[in-house]
């Protein structure tokens, strides 16, 4: 009888030899938090397409914020819930706005315990619910956008945002809220260009999250699910435009482009697992159809595997709470 030469198992006989043999880790530090503030309500408004999350109060939102520096996790990403909308979606850079107003209260709250980061992008803020102005005709107009998108970065610094995230899928964001920034004298505020982000299902819960005002999609500007190479041309034009962080969004259905790029780019890389990724397991969990805590665990890991440097993810503050006691 003839043995066989090569033995994998070896590496994985005992949980301290598989402990050993790990290849990847998640820690703490590597997850941001999403979180929703919508103006003037009184009591937090859970979200029924995402069960455990919420549309935040100004002073829910603040725990939020401290329970998840208390957790040890990287960051807060913050998305306004305007009370009132309108075509250029004024909110987004009036400094009384709700986002820029819960930024100022959370970078209050957390000091320097998190990255405080903010959404720049208009969807929220106009009542059409497109990411960018309209032109005549009704497309989504590039250029005017971007005017648009200079005067909301430069008020997300002013109140306080240190990481700002660039969703709107328009073409040369970043350069323009950079210059923008750099002319405002906010040249330490990061950029997060969300490079490769599809047009896809995935958000269905995060619309009803921001109450989104969308009819029709976002096909002109986010990216088409079937192409992978020109993923990795968004993130090398937003390096070159001056990206200090690129992103692929949504994250377990795209693990291919987010390999692709991180081996494409030297800046960090992170991910974005999305509502619909989110609500997907808390179905299947509520079902009894899997285990939570593990399909949680081996979704994010997997998102580490592919490349990911960070992750935004809606359990961050649950999550770290779990590698904690794995410590
Ligand atoms: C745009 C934006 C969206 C998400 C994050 N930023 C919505 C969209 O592009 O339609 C989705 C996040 C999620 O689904 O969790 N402001």
């Amino acid at each position: 009888m003839s043995f066989p030469t090569h033995r994998p198992r070896r590496l994985r006989q005992s949980p301290a030899v598989r402990r050993l043999a790990r290849e990847n880790h998640l820690v703490p530090s590597q997850l941001v938090l999403p979180a929703f503030v919508r103006e003037g309500i009184d009591e937090p408004r859970p979200i029924t397409s995402m069960p455990g999350q919420r549309q935040h109060t100004l002073d829910s939102l603040r725990r939020a914020a401290a329970d998840a520096a208390e957790a040890g996790i990287g960051g807060i990403m913050l998305f306004g819930v305007p009370a009132v909308r309108d075509a250029v979606g004024s909110g987004a850079d009036d400094p009384d706005g709700i986002l820029n107003v819960a930024t100022a209260a959370v970078a209050e709250e957390v000091g320097d315990a998190l990255v405080v980061q903010t959404d720049l992008c208009l969807d929220e803020f106009t009542d059409h619910g497109h990411c960018g102005v309209l032109a005549g005709d009704g497309s989504v107009d590039n250029d005017a956008t971007l005017e648009r998108y200079a005067a909301m970065g430069v008020a997300q610094a002013r109140a306080g945002a240190q990481l700002l995230g660039l969703s709107g899928m328009m073409d040369g964001q970043v350069e323009a809220v950079r210059e923008a920034l750099d002319d405002a004298g906010f040249s330490e505020t990061l950029i997060l260009a969300y490079s490769a982000k599809y047009a896809g299902a995935f958000y269905g819960p995060f619309r009803e999250a921001v109450d989104s005002q969308l009819s029709g999609d976002r096909r002109t500007y986010q990216m088409d699910p079937a192409n992978a190479r020109e993923g990795v041309r968004e993130a090398l034009l937003d390096v070159e435009e001056g990206a200090d962080v690129v992103m692929v969004k949504p994250a377990l259905p795209y693990l291919d482009v987010l390999a692709d790029v991180r081996a494409a780019v030297d800046v960090p890389v992170w991910a974005y697992q999305v509502s619909g990724e989110y609500s997907m397991i808390e179905a299947a969990a509520q079902n009894g159809w899997i285990d939570r805590r593990a399909a949680i665990t081996e979704s994010l890991l997997g998102i580490r595997r592919a490349g990911a440097d960070a992750i935004l993810t809606y359990w961050a503050v649950e999550a770290a709470g779990w590698l904690r006691e794995a410590l």
